[in-house]
C-alpha cells in the first residue's frame, strides 16, 4: 500500500492524546475505510477531511464508543478504548463532549433543562449548583441571559452555540464535531469556528472536527487527516496549511483549493479567500 503525503513533524509520545493503529471500519461486508493510523496530540485542533461519503461520520463513531472496530485499535491516552472493560470505556466516554450535526437538543426543552439533563445523569451535583453551572456554560459561549429560551425561538447559530455549551457541560477534555458549521451562513460559521477555537484553547481541550468548511480547515485546523473513498485509507496527512501548500495528491490539492488552482505547482493560501472573524456578540446573531 503507498504510503500517505505526511507533511509534519512526530509529536512527543507523551503529548499523544489519541491513537487510532490500524483502523478497519465496515458494515457487514462493505469496507468503508481500512488501515487508518494516525495521532492527535494533546489540544490540536485535528480536521477529518475527505468527499461525501468516504467515511468521515464513521470514523467518528468509532471515536466515541458507537461502533467497534473491524479491525485495528483507538487509544486515547495510550488506553484502548474497544478493549477497556465497559466501566472503564464509561469513563473515558465521560470525558468526551461531541457535537452533532444537527445540534440535537431537545426541542421540548428549554436551553437550561437541555444542558442540566446532562449534568444531573453524571453528577451528584444539587439543583441549584446545576443552575449556576448551567448559566455559567450558557455565558461561555455568548448566550448568558437565554436560559429559559427553547431552540425553536432562537437562530440556527445560537443553536448550535447551545449544543456546544451542552457538548462542554462535563468539562471534557476532547470535543468532537461532525460538520458543526453546516446549514449556517458563512458569517455565523466564521463565528462557530472561533468559538471552538477560544473554547477549546480555554478549556485545554483536544478538538477533531469533520467539516468540509474550507475556511475552517485552513484558518484553525493544527492537524488533519484526508480521506479517500477510492483508495479506501488516508491519503495525505499534516497540517492543512502545509497540504495546501505543498501536497502533490490531484485530489487533496482540489479539495483544499475548490479546484481553483492549477493541478501542479506551488498554491498559495492567500489566494483562497477567508473572511474576517465578526466579533462574538451576544446582541446581535446574524444566524
Ligand atoms: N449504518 C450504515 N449501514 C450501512 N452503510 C452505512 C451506514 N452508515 C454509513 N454507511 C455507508 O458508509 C459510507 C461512509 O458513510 P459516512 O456517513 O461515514 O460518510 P461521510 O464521509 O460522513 O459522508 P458525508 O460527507 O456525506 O457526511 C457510505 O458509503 C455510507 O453509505
Ligand atoms: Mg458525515
Amino acid at each position: 500500500m503507498a504510503s500517505p503525503d505526511t507533511i509534519s513533524a512526530a509529536p512527543l509520545a507523551d503529548d499523544i492524546h489519541v491513537s487510532v493503529a490500524g483502523l478497519t471500519m465496515a458494515y457487514d461486508d462493505f469496507v468503508v475505510q481500512r488501515e487508518l493510523d494516525f495521532k492527535v496530540s494533546h489540544g490540536e485542533i485535528f480536521i477529518i477531511m475527505g468527499g461525501s461519503g468516504c467515511g468521515k461520520s464513521t470514523l467518528l463513531r468509532h471515536l466515541i464508543g458507537l461502533k467497534p472496530p473491524r479491525a485495528g485499535h483507538v487509544f486515547f491516552d495510550g488506553q484502548d478504548l474497544w478493549e477497556a472493560p465497559s466501566g472503564e470505556r464509561h469513563r473515558m466516554l465521560l470525558k468526551m463532549g461531541i457535537l452533532y450535526q444537527s445540534g440535537a437538543l431537545w426541542s421540548a426543552m428549554t436551553l437550561a433543562e437541555n444542558i442540566a439533563l446532562t449534568l444531573s445523569a453524571h453528577t451528584k451535583l444539587s439543583p441549584r449548583e446545576i443552575a449556576e453551572l448551567v448559566s455559567l456554560k450558557l455565558a461561555l459561549v455568548g448566550l448568558a441571559g437565554f436560559e429559559d429560551f427553547y431552540p425553536a425561538e432562537i437562530s440556527g447559530g445560537m443553536q448550535k452555540r447551545a449544543a456546544l455549551a451542552r457538548a462542554v457541560a462535563l468539562d471534557p477534555e476532547i470535543l468532537f464535531f461532525d460538520e458543526p458549521s453546516a446549514g449556517l451562513d458563512p458569517i455565523s460559521a466564521r463565528r462557530l469556528d472561533d468559538l471552538i477555537l477560544h473554547l477549546s484553547q480555554s478549556l485545554g481541550c483536544t478538538a477533531i472536527i469533520v467539516t468540509h468548511d474550507l475556511a475552517s480547515i485552513l484558518e484553525i485546523g493544527t492537524n488533519s487527516i484526508f480521506l479517500d473513498t477510492d483508495a479506501k485509507t488516508i491519503i495525505a496527512q499534516g497540517p492543512p496549511r502545509d497540504l495546501l501548500r505543498h501536497t502533490d495528491h490531484p485530489t487533496v490539492r482540489n479539495f483544499l483549493s475548490r479546484g481553483q488552482l492549477p493541478d501542479n505547482g506551488p498554491i498559495n493560501p492567500a489566494a483562497i479567500p477567508v473572511p474576517p472573524i465578526a466579533p462574538l456578540t451576544e446582541e446581535t446573531d446574524p444566524a
